[in-house]
């Protein structure tokens, strides 16, 4: 197991941070992600818990980590030479404390007896709610431990999810430097995929085009399925089956991203099948490119969150009317949200560990201002079915001090370039 001093030291930084939020009787408990099964005995990859990981590094299941009073305990397996001769090595707790830095590690095993002595001097118990299987293992046990009146359980219990969000919402220079090798990762797979794609191919073989290329560049997974959608099947926002043939004179949407050191990329690209834009497909693609373009305009420290998506909706109903999809004026098909027949998800979502990053985009119903450091999709589409076409354009950007920066700009997206590539 490898740590690098760059991410040692955002571990540092994010426990302390965490830790003076807590003081002398708080207490955080955070659980690892359990192993879950596909079939018949067989897990799924395992992924840590990208809370977990933001504050330990650690990626085995079966361990814990709290943190109270300064100190932060923490719990995994211990080394078991059966156990390693059949799943490979254990870090053990004596390792981890060395190698992860924390004040003391325990075999798992004394998780409950540790917390039940720490609760006793605890006023807050922060639980992570995100994780439901675990949470509500913790939660019941926390509640079964806890002493006073009965409904101090529910009194003292916080969650740890909103307590983290607020930190991993603005981005450490190591994890901007990650997230940019993952977002330059998922860029040569898109290039790949355009190379590839001709009229007669499965959408599958681009699937496998994008995961090859991912893999070739040392990121193992995906940060969620891709969609490969040609034609009609582009209009279904959540579309995996990626198993048609590409039809001539379609548009193919590739949404597909890597996860590269547990940071993921997310990327939509639009190109047609053939290599040349019909002119139909060409006024609906230009329209969406200039809705993103706008509304990367107002991704500027201090601008409302919401800007963004205000500005690409409204360049989104001015492009409805003049193509004259829809034969009202721009106010009305805002005011009356008939846009929502072609253009009906957000603009952009916080990107980082997951690939829907936490972060809260509201505070009293108030949207947030745009900082430093935060990584948000920008990602307007178009849909239209009776017209076999979806087209969405999603890139990711950096909120920086000299404006936004785009991470995934090497991915051809003018209408010209996207001709070039794919011809
Ligand atoms: N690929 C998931 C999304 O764009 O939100
Ligand atoms: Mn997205
Ligand atoms: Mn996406």
């Amino acid at each position: 197991m490898k740590i690098s001093k760059a991410e040692m030291n955002d571990f540092r930084i994010r426990r302390k941070k965490i830790l003076k939020h807590l003081g002398s009787s708080s207490l955080l408990i955070l659980i690892a992600s359990s192993e879950k099964e596909r079939n018949n005995g067989i897990n799924y990859s395992y992924r840590q818990n990208s809370n977990f990981h933001y504050l330990t590094g650690f990626n085995e299941p079966l361990s814990a980590v709290v943190f109270f009073k300064s100190e932060v305990h923490f719990f995994c397996r211990k080394k078991n030479k059966e156990y390693e001769q059949w799943n490979g090595k254990l870090i053990g707790p004596s390792m981890a404390k060395t190698i992860f830095e924390f004040n003391y590690a325990y075999d798992i095993s004394k998780l409950e007896d540790k917390v039940k002595i720490f609760i006793r001097s605890a006023n807050k118990v922060y639980l992570d709610y995100s994780d439901n299987d675990n949470f509500k293992y913790i939660n019941n046990f926390i509640v079964r431990n806890l002493t006073g009146g009965k409904n101090r359980s529910l009194e003292c219990i916080y969650d740890a999810n909103l307590l983290i969000s607020q930190y991993r919402q603005i981005k450490s220079s190591n994890e901007i430097k990650i997230i940019k090798k993952s977002c330059e990762i998922a860029s040569l797979a898109h290039i790949a995929a355009m190379k590839k794609c001709k009229p007669g191919i499965n959408e599958f073989d681009l699937e496998n085009e994008i995961c090859y290329t991912f893999g070739n560049y040392n990121a193992r997974y995906n940060s969620y399925p891709p969609i490969v959608a040609s034609g009609k099947n582009a209009c279904i926002l959540h579309y995996t089956s990626n198993n048609d043939i590409i039809k001539n004179n379609t548009i193919i949407l590739i949404d597909a991203g890597c996860e590269y050191k547990m940071y993921a990329s997310d990327i939509t690209r639009s190109f047609p099948a053939n290599g040349k834009f019909t002119s139909f497909q060409k006024d609906i693609y230009s329209l969406v490119l200039r809705a993103q373009s706008e509304a990367l305009k107002k991704m500027k420290i201090g601008n409302f969150i919401s800007e963004f998506h205000n500005t690409a909706v409204k360049v989104i109903c001015d492009g409805l009317r003049d193509l004259k999809i829809i034969k009202k004026s721009s106010d009305e098909i805002l005011e009356k949200k008939l846009y929502l027949k072609y253009y009906m998800h957000g603009t952009g979502h916080f990107l980082g560990l997951d690939v829907h990053d936490v972060g809260m985009y509201t505070i009293n119903d108030k949207p947030i201002r745009l900082k430093k450091g935060m990584v948000i999709t920008l990602e307007p589409g178009i849909y239209m079915n009776q017209k076999n076409i979806g087209i969405r354009i999603e890139d990711d950007i950096l909120i920086d001090n000299n404006g936004p920066v785009v991470l995934t700009k090497d991915v051809p997206k003018s209408i010209s370039k996207i001709e070039e590539i794919c011809s």
